[in-house]
């Protein structure tokens, strides 16, 4: 139980319940004071609430009629940064000289047709998927990062439009399987193979969504998505070869995967 105690006659030698850590109060202040204080008080509360009322009268009186149109009210807004330091960021890695991630181009892209299982398609920019047919990617790349990820990379609509790109499909393509292959010791003759000669599957590295980034940029729960499972992601620090088999069952997809700008095709990304 909390004891009064007078400030003055609080001291180690009093009872156990009176220390200073208890609740004291001054029981000196005479009444006289507390009612001139009260009035005081009393005072300031009003002329408080006089000057916020004049305030409000002088704001409407000075600001009347003319209402703010949306495009105005939209215009006050704070646009909202997701990144707030990603161009300081850039900025930064600009003056540093740093690396920065980068989009490598496959070495090879060969057809494999299990419904011709010994034609040699050799290896070219045509990329066709289909129920029999699968795409075996080659990379090489000398990374200084230490993770890279495949993605599938569809620029937006007019950007394609514009490099006089395009792409047909059929079915789903949000989960286009990538299959790790055995690299071969000489991966020269990854170009010129056929269904029944492509190296072994060894596991399934993940699934690569093939739809417009433009799309998936506007959907947040895509977000990150190329650093969350089942992203096909491999290590590729230094000197690094990566052997894939691109799958699509039930659907088909055809382009022309060329080395210019806009990017369309299945790409090895670094990872910073
Ligand atoms: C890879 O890059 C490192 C550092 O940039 C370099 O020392 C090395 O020679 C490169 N390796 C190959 C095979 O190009
Ligand atoms: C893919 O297979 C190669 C063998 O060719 C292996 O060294 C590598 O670790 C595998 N990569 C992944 C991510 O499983
Ligand atoms: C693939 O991206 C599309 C948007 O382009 C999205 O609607 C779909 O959910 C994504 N699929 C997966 C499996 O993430």
């Amino acid at each position: 139980m909390a004891e009064y105690t007078r400030l003055t006659s609080a001291s180690p030698d009093d009872d156990e319940m009176q220390t200073k850590s208890q609740p004291t109060v001054t029981d000196e202040i005479s009444p006289r004071y507390v009612l001139l204080f009260s009035v005081l008080m009393a005072l300031m509360a009003i002329s408080a609430a006089a000057a916020f009322h004049m305030n409000v009268l002088s704001a409407t009186w000075k600001e009347p009629q003319a209402l703010l149109r949306p495009k105005d009210i939209e215009d006050t807004f704070r646009m909202a940064q997701p990144s707030p330091n990603l161009d300081q960021g850039h900025a930064t890695m600009r003056k540093m000289k740093f690396k920065f991630p980068r989009m490598v181009f496959p070495m090879f892209i060969v057809r494999a047709n299990a419904a011709a299982p010994d034609t040699v398609y050799q290896s070219g920019p045509s990329v066709v998927l289909s129920q029999s047919d699968s795409m075996i990617y080659h990379w090489r790349t000398n990374s200084s990062w230490p993770k890279c990820y495949l993605a599938g990379w569809v620029s937006a609509s007019k950007d394609l439009i514009a490099g006089h790109k395009s792409y047909t499909s059929e079915g789903d393509m949000t989960a286009i399987e990538m299959w790790n292959l055995s690299t071969p010791a000489n991966p020269q003759v990854l170009k010129t193979m056929s269904w029944n000669t492509r190296p072994q599957r060894l596991s399934l590295l993940g699934t690569v969504n093939f739809t417009s980034r433009e799309t998936q940029a506007r959907l947040g729960y895509l977000d990150a998505q190329e650093i969350k499972a089942p992203t096909p992601r491999v290590d590729c620090l230094g000197d690094t070869e990566i052997t894939v088999e691109v799958v699509c069952k039930g659907c088909r997809l055809e382009f022309e995967q060329v080395f210019s700008m806009p990017p369309l095709g299945f790409e090895l990304m670094q990872l910073a």
